[in-house]
């Protein structure tokens, strides 16, 4: 499963990618906002960071204007992936931008048949969204899962299953279960994966066992 971390805060993203554990990144104008900075100088910044598909969501609702914000973006750098909403216009332009070789991520999925039509349009990557369908009382983890048997079912789709929204841990281990090809990751949430209590205290009791052996290794 490959990991992209969901933020635009760029110490947050050197950091992760310093792990070697990070395959990309994905923004949003939400996130954007939140950082306080230009949008094309953070999505350049970013893409120096992170050698993996970087998502630039586009911020027009037209397909005229998202093809030409496209065009902007895509001569950032080569590994930004161009992020359109799952609208017709948003649909039209991923078709668009895949025939001309664009990575596409298709945001805000939340239904099968919406990412059935993300996958006919050859979006590269489709994000169905978790934590907002559990935050409305809906499962978001049954979308992933008839999301991926959907598209097992036609091998020529090519579409990666891209889990967003994730919210915790638990959202990551299940998303991977169903064989989600992608996750994007709040950094809080990276960070805890790490965190296990019997880790800690084995760790404490092997630093004080190796002390009392009186020995260096280098
Ligand atoms: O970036 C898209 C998605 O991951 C947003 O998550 O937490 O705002 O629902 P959230």
């Amino acid at each position: 499963m490959k990991f992209f971390v969901d933020t635009a805060e760029t110490a947050e993203i050197s950091e992760l990618a310093s792990t070697g554990l990070l395959d990309g990144v994905t923004t949003n104008p939400s996130l954007i906002a939140k950082s306080g900075r230009k949008f094309l100088e953070v999505i350049a910044e970013i893409c120096d960071l992170v050698p993996g598909p970087v998502s630039a969501e586009v911020a027009a609702t037209d397909f005229s204007q998202m093809m030409r914000e496209a065009k902007i973006l895509r001569a950032i750098a080569p590994n930004v992936c161009i992020k359109v909403p799952l609208t017709p216009d948003g649909l039209r332009a991923c078709h668009a931008l895949a025939q001309d070789g664009a990575a596409v991520n298709v945001t805000l999925c939340f239904s099968a048949a919406q990412a059935l039509l993300a996958a006919k349009a050859g979006a590269t990557f489709v994000s169905p969204f978790i934590g907002r369908l559990d935050d409305i009382g809906q499962d978001g983890m049954a979308l992933i899962a008839d999301i991926v048997t959907i598209y097992r079912n036609y091998p020529a789709i090519k579409t990666e299953v891209l889990a967003a929204s994730i919210r915790h841990p638990i959202h990551l281990i299940e998303a991977a279960k169903l064989g989600a090809h992608v996750a994007t990751i709040p950094p809080s949430v990276i960070r805890q994966l790490y965190h296990h209590p019997l880790t800690d205290k084995g760790l404490a009791t092997f630093v004080a066992d190796w002390a009392k052996t009186g020995q260096t290794i280098a």
